[in-house]
């Protein structure tokens, strides 16, 4: 830690809390910021982040480790996923799921997502989480919390704090070259598996049936009796009849 510096620094209201660490000077590794309020959330692909004063709210720094390749730190969301995923099962005896490639889904809606951008030699990882938030309006056939699952309310600080602890730990076991051992348990909680998934990738879209999450990070699906490969695009879900 640099000397005066907060592990995790709260604050009242910020545009966006990717872009307040983006901006701020002298960060050690894993030092994060929450926010109380948001007011330009930001989500993947350009899309705007909601967030009421119920959802954790909250980015970290990942420093970059120059012995690894920038395609190897495409794995990063799913690395972050798993540590919040054990972060969630640690918390609460509920059936979290992850949904390739940043979501974390409960009961079949969003819990949560993540979003990393890079910045200079520095990684910026994002997480919206819905702890306590107790009403979704337009939005609850889409979202849930954790809050209306257990009628618990969470101390925002130190589901972060873990949520920091747990990636050191799959970062560290990552950098040792255990990728395979986190993957496997990420696989465990992979949503989409035997789903049948409309996949858009590349401004196509494809039907098929989820598969594992290979080893490379990408999504593979079974289309007309084939396993296709995606590194980039998005799943949606819809019922077996
Ligand atoms: C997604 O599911 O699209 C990712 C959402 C990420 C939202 C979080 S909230 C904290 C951080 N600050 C932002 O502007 N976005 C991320």
């Amino acid at each position: 830690m640099l000397k005066g510096e907060k592990m995790i620094e709260i604050i009242e209201k910020t545009d966006s809390t990717n872009e307040y660490l983006k901006n701020k000077k002298n960060k050690s590794n894993y030092c994060g910021v929450i926010a109380k309020k948001q007011t330009k959330g930001r989500g993947t692909r350009g899309r705007i982040w909601f967030a009421d004063e119920g959802s954790l709210i909250f980015s970290f720094v990942i420093k970059e480790d120059k012995n690894i390749s920038m395609l190897e730190y495409l794995k990063l969301p799913l690395i972050v996923g798993m540590s919040l995923l054990k972060t969630l099962t640690e918390l609460e005896d509920l059936p979290f799921m992850f949904k390739w490639t940043n979501d974390i889904y409960l009961y079949d809606k969003k819990l949560s997502g993540i979003l990393v951008e890079k910045i200079g030699d520095e990684f910026i990882v994002g997480i919206g989480l819905n702890l306590n938030c107790k009403e979704f309006y337009e939005l609850s056939n889409i979202a849930t919390s954790i809050y209306l699952h257990s009628s618990k309310e969470y101390n925002k600080i130190k589901v972060a704090e873990n949520i920091i602890k747990n990636t050191k730990m799959y970062m560290d076991k990552f950098y040792k070259g255990k990728w395979q051992e986190i993957l496997g348990e990420i696989n465990i909680y992979n949503y989409l598996k035997n789903k049948e998934i409309k996949f858009y990738s590349h401004e196509i879209e494809y039907e098929g049936i989820g598969q594992d999450i290979d080893k490379d990070g990408s999504m593979t699906l079974l289309v007309n009796n084939k396993i296709l490969k995606f590194q980039v695009g998005e799943a949606s879900t819809r019922k077996r009849n």
